[in-house]
């Protein structure tokens, strides 16, 4: 499907092995790893990741950093940082598109035009899945009222249950 001029895939799967131009990571304000994607993206993507995640003295809710991706197959790995759901006096919402849109941002500044993301929040962040999408959604579609830039956006979820869950939601939506 489309949203704007951009090819959306829903995907099940493990984002470690996307072969894309950037792939984004569910981090946290530390940038230093963690466990659930952040921790599989470092396993994976080995030490130089966190060379340059340090360089970068962390991430504030919302916003998104990039770093090379290491042994990873893509190029890039963008490091934002999603809400702890319940815990930011009812930003929660505007927290959560802002770290998709700004990475969308960031990887347009960087001539990117396949990204993939996994389900951010909804870990260990215990955002509501189905309040996620929609913002998921909201901010692909905003971003893409100025994007010149991406081409295909994947979102990968790592169960059976998400993956459904994505796919009944975009599947509804009108397709323009
Ligand atoms: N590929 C794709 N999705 C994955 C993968 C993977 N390899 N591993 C886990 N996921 C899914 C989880 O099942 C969940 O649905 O990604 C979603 C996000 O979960 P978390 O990784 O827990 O991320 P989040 O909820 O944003 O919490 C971030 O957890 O790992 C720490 O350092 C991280 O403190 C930060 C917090």
């Amino acid at each position: 499907m489309k949203i704007g001029n951009i090819e959306i895939q829903i995907k099940k799967g493990d984002i470690t092995e996307e072969k894309v131009d950037a792939i984004v990571n569910a981090a946290n304000n530390s940038l230093l790893g963690g466990g659930g994607v952040d921790g599989a993206i470092h396993r994976k993507g080995g030490p130089r990741i966190l060379e340059q995640c340090i360089k970068h003295r962390g991430c504030p809710t919302g916003e998104a950093r990039i770093t090379t991706a290491g042994d990873l197959p893509c190029r890039y790995v963008i490091h934002t940082v999603g809400p702890i759901y319940g815990n930011n006096n009812g930003m929660d919402e505007i927290l959560l598109f802002n770290a998709y849109f700004n990475s969308l941002k960031l990887a347009q500044e960087y001539g990117i035009k396949t990204i993939s993301f996994p389900s951010i929040s909804i870990g260990a962040y215990s955002y509501p899945i189905h309040d996620a999408v929609k913002i998921v959604y909201n901010a692909i579609k905003e971003f893409s009222k100025t994007n010149e830039i991406i081409e295909e956006i994947n979102l990968v979820l790592y169960s059976d249950e998400n993956h459904q869950i994505y796919r009944d939601f975009f599947d509804k939506l009108p397709q323009n």
